[in-house]
């Protein structure tokens, strides 16, 4: 795995960008895997800077979000799909149908489901993965157990990832407590992944991650047997490295 340490959260995003800008250079067509949370906004504000002054053209890119909640409509304001589109896609020239975040009103979640990971292997997979990190490791939202699941599937969100979310709601049950999310198989068949992590509260998980095991309840660990793997982190997340 590369590790970049950078001095702080706006250089971090700043590598995010560049290295997404670059595949896309290198692949007009790239398909991208991309991540929610905290962690990517600043990531997503520079490529709409590089998009704006014409560095990066996203007219042919397609993505492919990594999860989403279940039972919230793609309109509420903690949505993933509107998460995407308000730091993202709205202010990029991207064809938004090239745009997927699984659907979490899905009539047929199990349909949803496959049909997401069927989408995925039929743009020939994802070229680059961003990924942020839960503080009890947890990637896209497969949490931590004792078996993790390769494809796209349903997830119950444990009480610490209900508990850190809840900042986003107004009180902590009206965080959903089900998932979609693509599995960890779907993570590693990705050309090369990032992970980015910032802050003093994941500098504690960053160095679980590397240890030289893997671990299911650390899913990210995982990463460890992925062959093109950078995690970005700025000094604070990167303090016991
Ligand atoms: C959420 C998302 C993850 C994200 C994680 C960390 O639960 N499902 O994809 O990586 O939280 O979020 P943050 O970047 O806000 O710390």
């Amino acid at each position: 795995m590369n590790i970049i340490v950078t001095e702080n959260y706006e250089t971090l995003s700043e590598e995010a960008a560049k290295r997404i800008a670059e595949v896309i250079k290198n692949k007009p067509n790239a398909v991208l895997g991309l991540a929610t949370g905290s962690t990517p906004v600043g990531m997503y504000k520079k490529l709409v800077e590089y998009n704006r002054e014409n560095q990066i053209d996203f007219s042919q890119v397609t993505t492919f979000n990594l999860d989403e909640y279940i039972g919230i409509p793609s309109e509420h304001s903690q949505s993933y799909r509107y998460f995407m589109d308000h730091h993202l896609f709205n202010h990029i020239n991207i064809d938004y149908k090239r745009t997927h975040v699984p659907n979490g009103m899905a009539k047929d979640i199990k349909v949803e489901c496959e049909a997401y990971d069927e989408r995925i292997r039929s743009h020939g997979g994802i070229d680059i993965q961003v990924l942020g990190i839960g503080n009890n490791g947890h990637i896209g939202f497969n949490e931590p157990d004792s078996s993790l699941i390769v494809g796209t599937h349903v997830t119950e969100l444990t009480e610490d990832t209900i508990q850190a979310n809840s900042r986003f709601f107004n009180t902590i049950s009206e965080v959903p407590t089900k998932a979609i999310t693509m599995g960890i198989g779907d993570i590693m068949k990705a050309k090369e992944v990032i992970l980015l992590a910032s802050g003093n509260s994941k500098a504690d998980i960053i160095s679980k991650l590397l240890e030289d095991k893997i671990d299911t309840h650390i899913p990210a660990s995982l990463l460890q047997a992925h062959p093109n793997v950078t995690i970005i982190v700025d000094q604070q997340a990167g303090k016991h490295l």
